[in-house]
């Protein structure tokens, strides 16, 4: 028997100060993103915006229904856009932020595991990992290298019959 061990890199910064202004910039649309979420239900408002390889940036946010599992994710929304607009272009960064009703807002959001299942296929099809960076409205910023990252053990379509 092994036991083995995963390490999960990751810059923390105390705040937006010490992040480039190029993702900081990012961080800004991701927040005014959250404008855009349709949550009535968990007034949990989440916007994402990524930064593409020809340098447009591509917006997403939580749109809610009364049918509960109906509901998408705003990183979802996102990725689902960006496959529809139909471009080769490929995502290099995506900041996620979020304003919830009653909520510091102080804290980075850690991302559903439906959405980094989807962040890290989409990954894996572009051979394109993406920088991710965290952050509520204030406070701590953490930056991960890439989107798989936050998900070591995932399924994969490899494991499916070829
Ligand atoms: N939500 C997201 O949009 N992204 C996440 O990564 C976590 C959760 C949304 C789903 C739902 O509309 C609300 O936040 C509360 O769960």
């Amino acid at each position: 028997m092994d036991q083995r061990t995963i390490t999960i890199q990751y810059e923390s910064h105390p705040d937006e100060t010490t992040i480039s202004s190029e993702d900081r910039r990012l961080l800004d649309v991701a927040r005014e993103a959250t404008s855009l979420a349709y949550a009535p239900y968990s007034r949990f408002r989440v916007g994402a915006a990524a930064r593409l390889t020809d340098q447009r940036i591509v917006r997403g946010s939580n749109q809610e229904n009364a049918s509960y599992p109906a509901g998408i994710c705003a990183e979802r929304v996102l990725l689902a856009t960006l496959s529809s607009i139909g471009t080769d272009a490929h995502i290099t960064v995506m900041a996620i932020s979020y304003v919830g009703e009653g909520l510091g807002n102080d804290k980075p959001l850690a991302p559903c595991g439906v959405c980094r299942q989807v962040m890290a296929e989409y990954e894996e099809r572009t051979g394109a990992p993406f920088r991710l960076i965290l952050a509520g409205l204030n406070g701590e910023v953490q930056i991960f290298q890439s989107a798989s990252s936050l998900l070591p053990f995932r399924f994969s379509g490899s494991e499916l019959p070829q």
